[in-house]
């Protein structure tokens, strides 16, 4: 059992003076590449990483939902199971699972049982590792299997999502809650966002997975991420697409006096970068390092120039990594963008250089120090038997 899992028992029993019954886990997320591309219909190639919220359960004769989130200053939240869910105003981040209770009710599903819930996390928070779809997935996830709703790992993300779209007010798409709900260990799943299928593909064995945190914090997040969608779709309606993954460069050209320089390029960014994707899933599963390399690197120029999410000190990263592993791994940025993470593929032995290098060069140029974290890639959401 590691430190987490101990500490949300051991809460759990301070907590509530009861023992808990059951444990729920669902892991945080890297995207290997496809940015902004999910809610464009498209294609993203993630892998759950083996980091994750840990929620220790036990029932109750409240009628209600008790949770106590021991990183959010061990503050607690409760409403009742079977009322309207109404938002927590003092407690932000119980809306992410109030907006789950929600979408279950919306849906037809109805609570008998009351239930206390203890949670902690060991991803880092407000790095773009999805330490909330991981939140709100473990809350669904045992939702879900108490009450033997029979959910499959779609089911429980696309009501994620819409708790996050709905309650919480962020349009994001369906990528982090559904590698956190169907991550396989070992392997990044290419997942087509138009209609959710998914193929695995397997991690290479010689080369680490590398997460660095920039610690940016992460400013404008949710307005920026919100804006970019709206030029995405305002794009698709020139083109008189659905949705950009219907488009292409030659109906984009044909298009382009047509929309503003902004529109082009948002455009531009994703029809090129599901193209990408596609080729890293390839690239990936024949062992093609060079070419993954190349489209982690083009990913980047694209995310930097035609979708403007980067920051100076991300760039940095990506260049100080890039400068030493050249085309023996990829590099990127990771997630949403505006500060965050960068994900590099590397061989293990050029993995102590690259992290001496970040702490000589990031420092000296930012003032920051960044946090490396070498992962694997893990599996997604389920019930941890102890
Ligand atoms: C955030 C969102 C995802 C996705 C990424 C960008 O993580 O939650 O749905 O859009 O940004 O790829």
């Amino acid at each position: 059992m590691n430190h987490t899992q101990q500490l949300v028992i051991k809460q759990f029993s301070t907590t509530f003076n009861n023992k808990p019954e059951a444990m729920f886990y669902a892991p945080g997320r890297v995207n290997l590449i496809g940015e902004h591309t999910d809610y464009n219909n498209g294609f993203v190639m993630p892998c759950a990483i083996d980091r994750g919220t840990y929620m220790s359960v036990g029932k109750n004769h409240n009628q209600s939902f008790r949770v106590m989130a021991y990183d959010q200053n061990q503050t607690l939240s409760e409403w009742s199971i079977s009322d309207q869910v109404q938002p927590d105003d003092a407690n932000s981040w119980a809306n992410y699972l109030r907006g789950v209770h929600q979408e279950f009710l919306k849906r037809g599903f109805t609570f008998t049982q009351g239930y206390d819930f203890c949670c902690a996390g060991n991803i880092p928070q407000g790095a773009g590792l999805s330490s909330s779809a991981s939140f709100s997935v473990a809350f669904a996830t045992a939702l879900s299997e108490l009450n033997h709703f029979n959910l499959t790992p779609t089911d429980i993300a696309l009501i994620c999502q819409a708790a996050e779209n709905n309650f919480v007010g962020c349009k994001c798409g369906i990528m982090d809650q559904l590698i956190s709900a169907a991550g396989q260990k070992q392997h990044a799943l290419l997942i087509d966002c138009r209609d959710l299928s998914s193929r695995s593909v397997k991690m290479p064995e010689q080369l680490s997975l590398l997460i660095i945190d920039s610690k940016v914090k992460r400013g404008l997040v949710e307005s920026e991420y919100n804006l970019r969608r709206q030029q995405c779709e305002a794009a698709a309606h020139i083109m008189g697409v659905n949705s950009l993954r219907e488009a292409d460069l030659p109906l984009l050209t044909e298009y382009k006096s047509k929309m503003s320089d902004i529109e082009f390029r948002r455009a531009h960014h994703v029809i090129t970068e599901n193209a990408r994707t596609e080729l890293a899933a390839v690239a990936l599963s024949q062992n093609d390092i060079p070419l993954l390399s190349r489209l982690m690197a083009e990913s980047h120029q694209s995310m930097r120039d035609d979708f403007a999410i980067t920051i100076k000190p991300i760039d940095l990263l990506v260049e100080i990594v890039s400068n030493i592993i050249g085309d023996t791994g990829g590099v990127r940025m990771t997630g949403g963008g505006f500060g965050g993470c960068v994900v590099s593929l590397l061989p293990h032995y050029l993995v102590d250089q690259v992290t001496q290098a970040i702490s000589n060069r990031y420092t000296a140029h930012t003032q920051l120090i960044a946090n490396t974290y070498i992962c694997n890639a893990g599996n997604g959401a389920g019930r941890i038997d102890s």
